[in-house]
């Protein structure tokens, strides 16, 4: 059978036996060694549920900014919840003062949670403006104050962190990161191995998660650029990290989780799915975000991922125009019906980009804020509901 893949994955073989290991955190043994990213805006409950009926390994939610979460916001509550067939339930949290991270981590553990993600690579200008995301690794001891608070706030729970290489490439914080969060207990690290002023554009640096390897004890995880299910066979074997973070290779293709779940256990998978059976998983998505967050606010959700999922295939292009403005689910099947069901998936939609253009940043810090390095107070993040719904815009943009 010919496979269907980018050069530069035609060779690779799929994983030899006892070649990888389960990841481990904590108490949780996690096989394929393969996590989905946390992505605002995407990794809500029914994209999790899609995700992990396909395959297996960590599904986390998007950021849980822990102001919203404690202040009882009501979205912030919705996209922090799960249902009773998640598990492992993994929820990555948002804050830049440990207080509230010691008590959302609290909390998330009472009501059942078993794994905490803390996001510090938020590139949004927003955020960075006032020292938080990707700012924050730029103090370590705040840094550290705040994965302190997770891991005492969770307990036995395992608590790993997600950064950024740095601001730019002349202040590169990551490796100063990886030995924080080991000192502070984290069970490990994940490494998006680009700057904040890259944002998504550029390839992702694989050798700094090598270098990042070699620089702590506590395990790696590699992300950025897995399109394909090869790709993070080849991301662990260059690299030696634990196991690999999957972003935007997964926006409307959520059977790449069982194409890892394939090539981890020495398989070749099988051609992905062509037009129609493409439809049908849209549908099947279609039905668990209206069911999660109702029929409005649920269509309005799914007009991007319509054209994530139908990008590539013939006369897309004009149908995004449409899809893009949908108010039913009637619609979205009128439209689609008029595509050609046995259209093969198409190849050169692998490594199509989905979300998130190629531009770049000048990065924003706060005035002085680089005079202030070995400072550990928090910076003001926003307290009222008013601020607090402003920020969670804000961040949802990425
Ligand atoms: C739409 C979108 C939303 C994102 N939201 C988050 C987030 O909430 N938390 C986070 O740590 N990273 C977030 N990210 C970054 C991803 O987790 C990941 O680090 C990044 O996409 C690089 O991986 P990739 O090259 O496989 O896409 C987001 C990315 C995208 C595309």
């Amino acid at each position: 059978m010919e496979r269907i893949a980018s050069p530069e994955n035609q060779e690779v073989e799929p994983a030899r036996a006892g070649e990888f290991a389960p990841l481990e955190l904590g108490p949780l043994r996690v096989w394929p060694p393969v996590v989905l990213a946390p992505m605002a805006g995407v990794t809500n409950y029914p994209f999790r549920r899609l995700c992990r009926n396909f395959g297996a390994g960590l599904y986390i939610s998007e950021m849980i900014t822990a102001r919203g979460y404690l202040m009882g916001n009501r979205l912030t509550r919705l996209l922090a919840s799960s249902q009773p067939d998640e598990e492992p339930r993994s929820v990555q949290i948002y804050g830049v003062d440990p207080i509230d991270v010691y008590e959302i981590s609290r909390e998330l553990v009472s009501e059942g949670v078993e794994h905490i993600d803390m996001n510090f690579g938020c590139p949004v200008p927003k955020v960075t403006r006032s020292g938080g995301g990707s700012a924050v690794p730029l103090k370590p001891k705040l840094l550290a104050r705040l994965v302190g608070a997770a891991v005492r706030g969770a307990g036995e729970v395992p608590v790993t962190i997600k950064v950024r290489k740095g601001i730019d490439d002349r202040l590169q914080t990551y490796l100063d990161a990886g030995r924080v969060a080991q000192e502070e207990g984290a069970c490990a690290i994940g490494l998006h191995a680009r700057t904040a002023a890259q944002l998504y554009s550029g390839e992702a640096d694989w050798d700094a998660i090598g270098r990042l390897v070699g620089h702590v004890s506590i395990p790696v995880l590699g992300n950025g650029d897995i399109w394909e299910a090869w790709d993070a066979l080849r991301m662990l074997r260059q690299t030696g990290c634990a196991g690999a973070i999957v972003g935007r290779g997964c926006l409307g293709r959520p059977w790449l989780f069982r194409e890892l779940a394939e090539v981890f256990d020495g398989r070749e998978p099988g051609p992905p799915p062509n037009f129609a059976e493409v439809c049908e998983i849209l549908f099947d998505h279609a039905e668990l975000v209206i069911d999660f967050f109702g029929e409005t606010n649920g269509i309005r959700q799914l007009r991007k991922w319509c054209t994530w999922y139908t990008i590539g295939f013939r006369h897309s292009a004009r149908a995004r125009g449409e899809l893009v403005r949908v108010n039913s689910l009637a619609e979205i099947r009128t439209i689609l019906a008029r595509g050609d069901p046995d259209e093969p998936f198409p190849p050169a939609a692998l490594r199509a980009h989905r979300a998130k253009g190629g531009r770049t940043q000048r990065v924003v810090l706060p005035e002085g804020y680089l005079e202030s390095r070995g400072d550990d107070t928090p910076p003001r993040g926003p307290r009222t509901p008013a601020e607090i719904d402003a920020f969670e815009k804000a961040l949802r943009g990425g």
